[in-house]
Parts: structure tokens; sequence; C-alpha cells
């Protein structure tokens, strides 16, 4: 932090978030425009040494999908290899101001023979993936770990349009989560109902974490087109608990290949 300032108004800050629920800890990030989680803003989280991978790494995330240069993968598989069931979930929004639903490790997701399990969900507004440039009003993250400790994340890009059907499974309950009333106990969560595993098209690339310590060795699923819709108010919904934008910008590719299964399906629906 180069302005003595700041550095006062972040401890104090620091200081100030001692004592409250997991809600008003600081993670000791932000992002911009977010005053709400005080800490260096995205091009400054590699100045702390602990994070430098945020400004030296070279396979970093989000990244801009651009559909026309993307390899075209023709042997892949036609979805992404999932196994979910309905899971308790534990609903709290984390110490960096993001709202996450924790899971038993129950789901799976195959890729290449190998096996990851599903830790848990949580949410970006607006998304830190683009596809073709454009930037999504929601993006969820299926965070899954392998047995030896890789990480492989789905993203998903949730476009303006009809309701959500699986976030109006617990969206209700967002404003119920206070300092005092740090996490709900959700006994079904069913990861299927967005039909993750039966999106047509998806983008593989290597990345990496999108928030500080931003480790890299991440296999990312960005799923493509826009047949996942959050409704407006559901957005508005979460604005009202949450209304600081918590994007990473995208990151250069540098000489990364973004690959893309090819889909022999039906059509989906024109998006109007
Ligand atoms: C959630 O936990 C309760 C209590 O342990 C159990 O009865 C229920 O079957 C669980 N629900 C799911 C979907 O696993
Ligand atoms: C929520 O679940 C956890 C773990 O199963 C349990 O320890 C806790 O008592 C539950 N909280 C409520 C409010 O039911
Ligand atoms: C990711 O990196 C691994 C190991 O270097 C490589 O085998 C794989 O093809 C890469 N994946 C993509 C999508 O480029
Ligand atoms: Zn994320």
């Amino acid at each position: 932090m180069s302005n003595p300032l700041e550095f006062i108004l972040a401890t104090l800050c620091l200081l100030a978030s001692t004592g409250f629920g997991s809600g008003a800890d600081s993670a000791g990030f932000s992002y911009y425009g977010n005053p709400a989680t005080m800490g260096p803003t995205p091009d400054k989280w590699g100045d702390n040494p602990l994070w430098r991978t945020c400004a030296v790494g070279r396979e970093q995330s989000p990244i801009d999908v651009d559909t026309k240069t993307v390899t075209l993968v023709i042997n892949d598989i036609f979805g992404l290899d999932t196994s979910y069931f309905p899971e308790n979930g534990s609903f709290f929004i984390n110490s960096a101001n993001i709202i996450q639903v924790k899971l038993n490790g129950e789901g799976r997701l195959k890729i290449q023979e190998k096996t990851y399990f599903l830790q848990q969900f949580h949410f970006h507004a607006p998304s830190e993936h683009t596809i073709d440039g454009v930037r999504f009003p929601l993006e969820m993250h299926l965070v899954h770990k392998s047995e030896t400790g890789e990480l492989a994340v789905i993203g998903i890009p949730f476009a303006y349009g009809e309701k959500n059907e699986f976030l109006a499974t617990f969206w209700d309950k967002l404003p119920l989560l206070t300092d005092s009333n740090p996490s709900i106990n959700l006994t079904y969560v069913d990861v299927r109902e967005p039909n993750v595993h039966l999106r047509p098209a998806y983008a593989r690339y290597n990345g990496s974490l999108t928030t500080p310590p931003c480790t890299e060795g991440v296999t990312w699923s960005v799923i493509l087109g826009e047949a996942n819709t959050v409704s407006k108010k559901q957005v508005e919904t979460y604005n009202k608990r949450l209304p600081y934008p918590n994007a990473r910008p995208s990151q250069p590719l540098n000489d990364r290949e973004v690959k893309r299964n090819v889909f022999h399906g039906p059509r989906r629906k024109p998006h109007v």
C-alpha cells in the first residue's frame, strides 16, 4: 500500500471488523468500487508477497473466452461428466463477501480419468468470465477437488431472463444471513437443477483461483451460451444483500489454449 492514508483506513477497517460475524471479516483484499471488503484492489493483489502469483502468474483466471479462436476438440465428451446428488449444504457469506454454499463433497466431476469432488459453489456478480467480450450479471463457480488436492471449477454465467429455479430454492434466505445468523443449513441442495451436466458446450482451459493467492493448476470449464438465466428480481435480491461487484478483471491468455467440445445434439433456443 503506497498511500499512508489508505493504509491507515485499511488498518482501521480491519480493526473495526474484528468481533463481527464471518460476513463482516475482511479477507484482506477488495474489488474496484467495493468499500465493504478492505484491502488492495485486483491490480495490487500481487504486491502481497504471499500473493505474488496474482501478478507474475502466466495462467491466471478469469479470461475472455473468444469463441472464434477456441480449438474445437472433436473427440471430447458431449457434456461435462458430472454426477451430482441432492445434499445438505451450509449457506453463508464468506470472509471475502462472497456468497457460498458448502457441500459434503458427494458430487463428482470426471476429467480424463481423474475424479474431482464437489466442495462448494459460490457466486460472482457481475460474471468473471466474459464470452466474446460479453459480461453477464451473475456467474456461479462449482469448486471440485481431487483426492490429491487438484482443483477443477465449472463456471456458469447466467444471462438475464427467466427466474432461475435452482437459485430459487435458497435465494430468498439471502436476507436472513446476518452477523447474528452467519449461516443457514439447507436440507436439500440439488445442483442438477441448473442442468450443468446437460449444457451442450463449454470451454476448457488451464487457469487459477480468481481470488488471492491466485494459485494456478485449476482446470476450468466455462459453460457457453446463454441457456442459464437469472431474473432481474433475483439479481436485485442479491444486490440488496451484497451491493458491491466481486469480479476480478480478465487476465491475459498468454500462450494458453482454450478448448471447446463439439456438440452434435439439437440446437439451443436462440437468445431473444
Ligand atoms: C440432510 O441431513 C438430514 C439429517 O442428517 C438427513 O435426514 C437428510 O436425508 C439429508 N438430506 C439430504 C438431501 O441428504
Ligand atoms: C447446521 O448443521 C451443522 C452440521 O451438521 C450442525 O452442527 C448445526 O447444529 C446445524 N445448525 C442448525 C441451526 O440447525
Ligand atoms: C492443461 O495442462 C495440462 C498439463 O500441462 C495439459 O496436458 C492439458 O492439455 C492442458 N489443458 C488445456 C485445456 O490446454
Ligand atoms: Zn469464484
